[in-house]
């Protein structure tokens, strides 16, 4: 039987109402949802978001900030999100500023709703702004959080169009319908982009092309990368998603060799994989749909593929550069 893939912990933190925290809780219900809600936190223990999680089976804690300095209180937060054993942060309306410190622990990790479509209107009266403005659209975006207040990179975004006579309470009533919407569908791409092909395929080539001569180019319906000129370029990595039976998404890289290939996937098989064809004159297959991908480490594998079929004309230059 097919081994059922672990759902990420999310912790979900309110100030309010906690509609966007129901909207997230419900498509956590659904059998394939690839998250799971562990915690529903607020700094206000009578955010009515708090009763409708606790009657949902969903643990909650809340914690005043009154009196207490904002990097205690943020604390105060970590150490029940750790507690919980939460992956990843969802902010949905926590109307509080965070302290780089508590920003810098979920890098990459802790979600945003913001009711514009951001860049425009950071911060307040979001509505207010779009209407004077004379904007068609109103919206909402889902963002990486940043030390900079509603900064981050935008995972996802959905336009609201104003209509004629709106006020700020009917355009924001409107935006949280397509907040509901938007929320869980950007949770769910973003936990689960390492299963996601074409977020990784983007990813290597991000990496491979950013080494000195290369270009893409497909070979045999995958996505290939090759160093030196059109003409006369040689491979020096192949994008392979579930190839041949396998359900490794991946990169192939050359090795020195059949020993260090088969030395690879002996001790470390969850990293390392033979690929068919390929595997037979000394690829190896770095998997990359896994959490905790080291993208350092696949930089450094894409760079000494590279260096291995590069001429030395190029793999000179760099060196070069590198001593500066
Ligand atoms: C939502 O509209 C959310 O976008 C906004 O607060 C509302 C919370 O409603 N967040 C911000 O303004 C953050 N800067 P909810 O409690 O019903 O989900």
């Amino acid at each position: 039987m097919a081994k059922a893939p672990s759902r990420a912990k999310v912790a979900i933190l309110i100030s309010g109402s906690g509609t966007n925290m129901a909207a997230l809780l419900y498509a956590a219900k659904h059998p394939e949802c690839p998250y799971e809600v562990v915690l529903v936190g607020s700094n206000d223990p009578a955010a009515a978001g708090l009763q409708l999680a606790k009657a949902e089976g969903i643990a909650t804690f809340a914690h005043p900030h009154k009196g207490m300095e904002r990097a205690a209180h943020d604390a105060v937060m970590d150490e029940a999100i750790r507690a919980a054993d939460a992956e990843y942060v969802a902010l949905a309306g926590y109307m509080r500023i965070l302290t780089p410190e508590f920003v810098a622990q979920w890098e990459g990790r802790m979600l945003n709703i913001h009711p514009s479509l951001l860049p425009k209107y950071k911060g307040l009266h979001t509505h207010e702004r779009a209407l004077a403005a004379g904007d068609s659209h109103g919206g909402a975006s889902v963002h990486l959080v940043t030390a900079e207040l509603d900064d981050g990179p935008i995972l996802g975004q959905m336009s609201v169009a104003i209509i004629p006579g709106d006020s700020a309470d009917t355009l924001a009533a409107r935006v949280k319908f397509a907040e509901h919407q938007l929320y869980p569908t950007i949770l769910s791409d973003y936990v689960s982009r390492y299963d996601n092909p074409d977020w990784l395929l983007a990813k290597v080539e991000a990496l491979a092309l950013a080494l000195p001569e290369t270009h893409a180019r497909t070979s045999h319906g995958s996505p290939g990368f090759r160093v030196g000129s059109e003409k006369t370029g040689k491979y020096f990595a192949y994008f392979a998603d579930q190839h041949h039976g396998s359900d490794a998404i991946g990169v192939l890289v050359k090795t020195g060799g059949m020993d260090e290939l088969e030395t690879l996937c002996e001790q470390q098989p969850d990293m390392y994989w033979k690929p068919a064809f390929y595997g037979a004159s000394g690829w190896v297959g770095l998997r990359l749909n896994r959490p905790g991908v080291d993208w350092d480490h696949v930089r450094e594998w894409l760079e000494r593929s590279w260096r291995a079929v590069a001429p030395k004309s190029v793999t000179k230059l760099m060196d070069v550069a590198a001593e500066f």
